[in-house]
């Protein structure tokens, strides 16, 4: 039996603990983290997954970014515990995390890794998208959360200047295009 739950403040400890036992040292030197840099995570998408006595298998976190001005998710680190990888777990987080982005109204997805990995779950390589370096451009993947959301999507990744809502990407495209439909904010 496992349990599926955002993540919280009280749980961060704990995440980075596992983070830091699944990646190679210095995972925080990685160009994608200075997109993250002061910026909060999407917390509806930041899962956790224990089993049943509450101890931490799995996690997923998600920022929001741009890509050429466009609102973007960045994906990860997704991280399953080394005792439990290769039973599904990652590909639990994976696929429930995506579904819970497209129905938040996010189009557009990206992340850094593995071609053979994330290709399961619909993810190619993006042409024209820059990452700051050191990155392979051959690591920077992306999926389409609605049709065409890649399309003449182009340019560098940059972190997310906080126009508009980053929990709620209709919200913010809206907000970015100047719409007199952007809902007024309290
Ligand atoms: C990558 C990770 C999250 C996958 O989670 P998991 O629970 O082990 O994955 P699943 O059980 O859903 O899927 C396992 C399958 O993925 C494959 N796989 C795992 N990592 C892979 C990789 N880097 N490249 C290619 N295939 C990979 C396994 O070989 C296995 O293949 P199979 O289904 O043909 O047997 C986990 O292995 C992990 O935490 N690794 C260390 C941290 C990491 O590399 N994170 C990803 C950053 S790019």
């Amino acid at each position: 039996m496992y349990e599926l739950t955002p993540e919280t403040p009280e749980d961060t400890p704990e995440v980075e603990a596992l983070m830091d036992l699944c990646f190679a040292p210095g995972r925080t030197a990685l160009s994608s983290y200075r997109l993250r840099e002061g910026v909060p995570a999407v917390a509806a998408l930041c899962l956790l997954l224990r089993d049943g006595s509450g101890v931490l298998l799995g996690a997923i976190r998600y920022w929001p970014v741009e890509v050429g001005g466009h609102p973007t998710l960045l994906l990860g680190p997704v991280a399953v515990h080394p005792t439990t990888q290769g039973e599904g777990l990652g590909g639990l987080l994976m696929r429930e995390s995506l579904e819970r982005a497209s129905a938040l109204g996010w189009s557009r997805v990206m992340l850094v890794g593995d071609l053979p990995y994330y290709s399961r779950f619909g993810f190619s390589k993006l042409e024209g998208v820059e990452m700051p370096p050191p990155t392979n451009p051959d690591r920077v993947l992306g999926l389409e959360l609605a049709d065409d959301a890649w399309r003449e999507v182009m340019g560098p990744v940059t972190r997310h200047q906080g126009r508009g809502d980053a929990e709620n990407p209709r919200d913010e495209d809206a907000a970015r295009e100047g719409s007199a439909l952007a809902p007024a904010k309290g």
